[in-house]
């Protein structure tokens, strides 16, 4: 497949064109996306979901008296005996780290960067029920999972818009919509960051929304920065070997501001650091306490892959790799790993096959670093071992 080959995923345009006129820019409403989509997960699976403690979720509810209602799961079973017939939405955080089957939708977004996406959030709705017209900083496929969801968009926000006066919620206090649509199962909206939308139940419904992620300017400076620092030795200051005297000793001159972009431009231009500073925040797991690993050494390893037992990712791990002038580095979980550039096709295998085993492995098992390698990861937490595929 070329990004130029018609897709029915983007309503039979090309990659090409979809990253050109609607990626980040505009929204796209796609009829049947997926045909014939059936949920891969039902609204009781995901009323489970959010009875566990290490799932994030939340109730949406809206009412007379108090218009708009907030509560954090985890829930109990009796939290869905007693809620009213219409009007609430139940929204589930990062189902693909829970469902496996949920995580294999994400094979339909291989042509974005896999860095990029956030998670897949999982929303059921009574009929009647949403969370009300609001904007996210992130671009988001919304494909309909089951029952009819009507969506509508309007204007272009940012953190000016007026909210209404809520603690928890960010609910647009002015809606100006511009189109509107009924979606059914596998039809799915792309919408880019900032755009208001608002989507109502028809009926009982799930959403599935893809999310991204993209760090903002202040996030990049802060973390890059603090990132920096640790490598910055106390006597490296301002400096002004070339002062000359100056007319009033109380000004501080144009000639110190050049003196500062320098020394920041000596930091902030190091392509290296700032490589695997952002490999490293762009791979950090959005629940660490879901990636911990075993202490076992190689030998227990490569007996257990000689059993027939296979390495798959920790589905709350994040991986990718990328090329530097010393080699190759391979970043797992918040961490970086400098290697060699032979290693590139290990690396490329890591990060995208479903299972490693020692069929894939092959050759590689014979190499003393890819051996560390593996070890490592699976150390770490970001690669498990399982029985079986
Ligand atoms: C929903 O699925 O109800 C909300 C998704 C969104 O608007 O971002
Ligand atoms: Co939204």
């Amino acid at each position: 497949m070329t990004s130029n080959t018609p897709l029915q995923l983007l309503g039979g345009i090309s990659v090409q064109q979809f990253l050109r006129e609607y990626w980040q820019k505009k929204p796209l409403l796609i009829r049947q996306a997926i045909p014939d989509f059936q949920s891969p997960i039902s609204p009781d699976e995901l009323a489970g979901l959010s009875l566990e403690e290490e799932v994030e979720s939340r109730l949406v509810l809206e009412h007379g008296e108090h218009p708009w209602e907030l509560r954090r799961g985890p829930f109990a079973e009796d939290t869905y005996q007693n809620l009213p017939k219409r009007d609430w939405t139940l929204l589930v955080q990062a189902v693909d780290q829970f469902v496996p089957e949920v995580a294999e939708l994400l094979e339909h977004f291989r042509f974005l960067p896999n860095w990029r996406i956030d998670d897949i959030m999982i929303s059921y709705a009574a009929p009647g029920g949403g969370v009300g017209p609001h904007y996210d900083n992130y671009d988001v496929f919304l494909l309909q999972g089951y029952g009819k969801r009507r969506w509508r968009i309007g204007q272009m926000c940012d953190s000016e818009s007026p909210l209404l006066e809520h603690a928890d919620l960010k609910i647009l206090a002015d809606f100006a919509g511009t189109d509107e649509w009924v979606l059914e199962p596998g039809d799915m909206l792309y919408l880019p960051p900032r755009l208001a939308h608002f989507g109502t139940a028809e009926d009982e419904c799930m959403t599935i929304s893809v999310g991204f992620r993209a760090p903002s300017a202040s996030e990049v400076l802060t973390h890059f920065t603090d990132f920096l620092a640790q490598f910055i030795p106390d006597e490296d200051r301002y400096s002004d070997a070339d002062l000359t005297q100056q007319d009033d000793p109380y000004q501080i001159q144009s000639d110190a501001l050049v003196r500062l972009k320098k020394l920041l431009a000596e930091h902030m231009g190091d392509e290296r650091l700032l490589l695997t500073w952002f490999g490293q925040f762009m791979t950090e797991p959005k629940y660490p306490e879901l990636v911990a690993g075993p202490d076992i050494d190689e030998n227990e390893l490569l007996n257990a892959l000689e059993d027939g037992a296979v390495l798959v990712r920790n589905p709350s791990s994040r991986l990718a790799w990328s090329e530097i002038d010393l080699g190759l580095l391979l970043f797992a979980s918040g961490q970086s790993r400098l290697l060699p550039a032979e290693l590139r096709d290990l690396l490329k295998l890591i990060c995208s096959a479903d299972a490693l085993h020692q069929d894939n492995l092959g050759q590689w098992l014979g190499n003393d670093e890819a051996r560390t390698l593996l070890l490592e990861l699976v150390k770490q937490g970001s690669l498990e071992l399982a029985d079986e595929e």
